[in-house]
C-alpha cells in the first residue's frame, strides 16, 4: 500500500478494548457505504470513480489542456471551496507551492473567485496584463456568488482583449451536466463544457473535471494520478480496521474525540503539503461538522508552526491530537556543507541531508508532543508523486465517509453553508430575499 499508518504514539489514550468497542461500528458504516443504504447516499460517485469515470471526457481534458498550453501564458481557475481546493492542492503537493515561480513549459496558474477582495481581483488582472490568458470557471450549482461575480469580471475583461469570438476559445467552463445558470449561459455563448457528476459532491470532486483540468494544465500526469486512486480503491476495501489504514484512521480519530480530543490537527513536514491540509480541512469540517457534532479540522506545517503554534501544542489545553503525514522520500537532495572552522558550531550535521534532519524534527517532535499528552497518529506516504497524490485522496475520502457515519452524520451534505449565503442574497437585495433584507438590516450592530 502507498500509505502506511503508524498508531504507536496513540497508545497511552487508546486500549486494545477501545479499538474492538469501535471495530464493529466501522464494519457497519462500512455496510452502509457500499450498500449505498446511508444519509446522503445520492453522493457516491467518487467511491467507483477511479475504475468508473467518462473516458471520452478524460480525453477531452487533456485536448483541452494541451489548448490551453499552447495558447496562454496565464491560466485563471475560478471557483470557491470544493471547486479549487483539490487542484490547488494537486499543484502545490506535486509540483511545488512556488509553482507560478519555477521553470517551467506551462502557464502560469493563479486561483480567483475564492473571496470577494477587489485587491485580490485587481491584482490578478494586472498579472494579465500584456500576457495571454485562459480561463477555467467551476461551480457545481454555477450559482454561487464569489466565482460567479469573478466569472463576470473575467468574461468581461476576455471579451475587451479578444473580441467575442477569441474569447469563446479560451474560456472553458466546468459545471452540472445540464442545470443551472451556467450551463445555459456556457450552451448560449458556445464554451467548451466539462461536467460536475450529479452524484459527486464539491469537496469529493477533485478526481473529476473539476480538479483534473487545472491539475493537467500544470503538467501533472493525471493518469497515474487516476491510477493511485484506482489502487487505494482494490487496497482500501478490507473491514477489519487492523488491514485498511483508512478505516483504521476513522475508528482512531472517532475513539479520540469520544475522550474529548474535539481538535485534529493534520500535521505536514512539507510545505508543499500547505493547500492539501486545506483540501483536508474543507473535506472533514463541511463532512462532520454538523448536528452539534464533529472533530475541528485544523492545520499546521512543522517545523515551521512550531515556532508558533508549537507551544500551544505542546502545554495548551488538551482537547487536541495530530495527524501527521509523514512523506517517506523526497526527490530533491541537499546536504550542510562541512566548515573548517565550524564558528556557527554546526560541522556535527555536515554531510546529513536537509531530509534526514526533516525527518529527525519530526521523530523528536512526535516524542516531545507524546510526552505532553497528545496522541499522534502516522501516516506515511511514499512520495509527493500524482500518484501518491490519487492514493492520498482516495484514502481521506475513504475514511472521512465512514468517520462520518460513525459519528452519526450525514457526511455528503452541506446545509450550514446556506446560512451566509440568503444573508448575504437578502442585505445585497438579491430578488426574492427583500423581506428578509429587512430584518436583517435592523439586526447589524
Ligand atoms: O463541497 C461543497 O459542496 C462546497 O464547498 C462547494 O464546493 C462550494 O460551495 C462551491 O460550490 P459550487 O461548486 O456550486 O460553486
Amino acid at each position: 500500500m502507498a500509505i502506511r499508518l503508524n498508531d504507536s504514539y496513540t497508545k497511552g489514550l487508546i486500549s486494545d478494548g477501545d479499538l474492538e468497542k469501535i471495530s464493529a461500528e466501522v464494519s457497519a458504516a462500512d455496510d452502509v457505504l457500499r450498500s449505498g443504504t446511508g444519509a446522503g447516499s445520492d453522493f457516491l460517485g467518487w467511491l467507483t470513480l477511479p475504475s468508473d469515470y467518462d473516458r471520452d471526457e478524460f480525453s477531452r481534458i487533456k485536448a483541452a489542456a494541451q489548448k490551453i498550453k499552447a495558447s496562454c501564458d496565464v491560466f485563471i481557475v475560478i471557483g470557491i471551496g470544493g471547486s479549487y481546493l483539490g487542484a490547488r492542492a494537486a499543484i502545490e503537493f506535486v509540483k511545488s507551492p512556488l509553482y507560478n515561480n519555477i521553470k517551467k513549459d506551462t502557464p502560469d496558474i493563479y486561483f480567483a473567485g475564492n473571496n470577494i477582495s477587489s485587491q485580490s481581483l485587481s491584482e490578478l488582472l494586472s498579472i494579465c496584463e500584456g500576457r495571454d490568458v485562459c480561463i477555467n470557471v467551476i461551480s457545481k450549482s454555477g450559482t454561487t456568488t464569489e466565482p460567479a461575480v469573478a466569472f463576470r469580471i473575467f468574461r468581461e475583461y476576455l471579451e475587451k482583449r479578444y473580441g467575442a469570438d477569441g474569447s469563446k476559445e479560451r474560456i472553458f467552463v466546468t459545471t452540472d451536466k445540464c442545470r443551472g445558470t451556467l450551463k445555459a449561459f456556457s450552451d448560449k455563448r458556445g464554451y467548451e463544457t466539462f461536467v460536475v457528476p450529479d452524484n459527486i459532491g464539491g469537496r469529493y470532486s477533485v478526481l473529476t473535471a473539476v480538479g483534473l483540468l487545472p491539475i493537467a494544465v500544470a503538467g501533472i500526469d493525471i493518469d497515474s494520478m487516476m491510477s493511485g486512486a484506482l489502487d487505494a480503491s482494490r487496497d482500501l476495501t478490507d473491514k477489519d480496521i487492523s488491514l485498511n489504514p483508512s478505516y483504521r484512521y476513522a475508528a482512531l480519530r472517532n475513539i479520540l474525540y469520544r475522550k474529548g480530543r474535539s481538535v485534529e490537527i493534520l500535521v505536514g513536514y512539507e510545505p508543499s503539503l500547505l493547500l492539501f491540509n486545506e483540501w483536508w480541512k474543507q473535506l472533514y469540517g463541511e463532512s462532520e461538522g454538523k448536528d452539534g457534532k464533529g472533530l475541528y479540522p485544523s492545520s499546521v506545517i512543522f517545523s515551521t508552526d512550531l515556532h508558533s503554534l508549537g507551544q500551544y501544542i505542546q502545554q495548551g489545553t488538551r482537547n487536541i491530537f495530530e495527524t501527521v503525514i509523514n512523506v517517506r522520500r523526497s526527490s530533491y537532495e541537499v546536504t550542510v556543507p562541512n566548515d573548517s572552522e565550524n564558528i556557527d558550531g554546526l560541522n556535527f550535521l555536515s554531510g546529513k541531508t536537509l531530509e534526514y534532519v526533516n525527518h529527525t524534527a519530526m521523530n523528536a517532535t512526535l516524542i516531545a508532543h507524546n510526552d505532553g499528552n497528545v496522541p499522534n497518529i502516522v501516516i506515511d506516504l511514499d512520495d509527493l508523486s500524482a500518484y501518491s497524490f490519487g492514493y492520498a485522496v482516495y484514502f481521506f475520502e475513504l475514511a472521512c465517509a465512514v468517520s462520518g457515519y460513525v459519528l452519526g452524520v450525514n457526511p455528503f451534505d452541506q446545509p450550514g453553508v446556506e446560512a451566509y449565503k440568503k444573508n448575504m442574497f437578502a442585505l445585497l437585495g438579491k430578488p426574492g430575499y427583500e423581506e428578509m433584507g429587512d430584518s436583517l438590516r435592523a439586526r447589524i450592530r
